[in-house]
């Protein structure tokens, strides 16, 4: 992986806590300059402190965004864009499992931020990553996104049907690994490349919904978020993977292939095109 970051500009989503927060501090010991964009302050600022304590002059800062507020995205994005910082790597990290509901705008919880959050999120920045390459951007998907047996448009704008959410939860993931191919086509000919990844079934809050005991149990079994971390973490600097875009990388950054619905053209391309349209954007 590379070592050295210095003079790089990173942008880690879901920073927070769990495996983006390890994330940004992983990036930041290297010498990157770490924005960690996030829906909380006070939580964030916290996880501010404990990286600047851990790693003496850490570039680490907070910008809020909410994915699940198409408003607060676009507010996020200006924001970020308005500081004329180049954008070497966008880390689209930020996740939920197991709610049930709708965002701000109407979209299943899951789907909208998991993967229209994020979409709207990084078109909004792509001019200024392209402007910034060589540059990435890594989503973190889920292993889960194999259990997705077809999109079924007509129930992304209702709130979620299932009682455990399982199945819009794997809808999502399956929306990132497409997002991920279509956005390397589209970027053909650019310095940017962009990443799939399945960290690993991580002890994180992201299991925050299962009952205590059950949890504390299931947890045991799970790998660190330190080791979950580290599938994004090559993904967004090891050198040998340049030039590589469009693929799914699964624990510790291993290339492997992604489901058939996942690796689907057509499928990812109208996944795009729906999604501009969600989000007022240009086909
Ligand atoms: N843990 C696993 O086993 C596992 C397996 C496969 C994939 N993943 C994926 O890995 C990624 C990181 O998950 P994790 O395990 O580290 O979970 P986590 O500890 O629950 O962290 C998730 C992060 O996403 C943020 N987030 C949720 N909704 C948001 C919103 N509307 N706007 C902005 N940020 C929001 C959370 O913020 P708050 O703290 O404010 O809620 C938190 O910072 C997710 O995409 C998840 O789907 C995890």
């Amino acid at each position: 992986m590379e070592t050295d970051l210095a003079n790089k500009t990173f942008i880690v989503t879901g920073a927070n806590t769990g495996i983006g927060k390890i994330t940004a501090r992983e990036l930041a010991a290297r010498g990157a300059h770490v924005i960690l964009a996030c829906r909380n302050q006070a939580k964030t600022d916290a996880v501010v402190d404990e990286i600047r304590r851990e790693v003496p002059g850490a570039q680490v800062e907070y910008v809020h965004l909410d994915l699940g507020d198409l408003a607060s995205v676009r507010s996020s994005a200006a924001e970020l864009l308005a500081r004329k910082l180049p954008i070497h790597g966008l880390i689209n990290n930020a996740g939920l499992g197991g709610q049930r509901g709708q965002t701000k705008d109407g979209f299943e919880i899951q789907f909208g931020t998991n993967h229209l959050g994020h979409y709207l999120f990084t078109r909004l920045l792509l001019d200024r990553i392209i402007e910034s390459g060589p540059a990435r951007i890594v989503n973190v998907a889920s292993a889960s996104h194999y259990q997705a047996r077809a999109i079924d448009w007509a129930v992304l704008q209702q709130p979620t049907k299932t009682v455990t959410a399982m199945r819009e939860y794997a809808v999502s993931k399956l929306s990132n690994v497409l997002f991920t191919k279509e956005l390397a086509r589209r970027l053909e000919g650019t310095q940017v490349s962009t990443y799939a990844v399945h960290p690993g079934v991580v002890a994180t809050d992201v299991w925050r919904r299962v009952p205590g005991p059950f949890r504390w149990l299931m947890k045991k079994f799970m790998i660190t978020p330190e080791r979950g971390a580290e599938s994004s973490l090559r993904c967004a600097t090891d050198p040998t993977l340049q030039g590589e875009s469009g693929r799914y990388y699964s624990v510790g950054g291993k290339e492997q292939r992604p489901s058939k619905l996942a690796d689907d053209g057509t499928l990812a391309q109208t996944l795009w095109t729906r999604s501009a349209e969600w989000t007022g954007l240009p086909a």
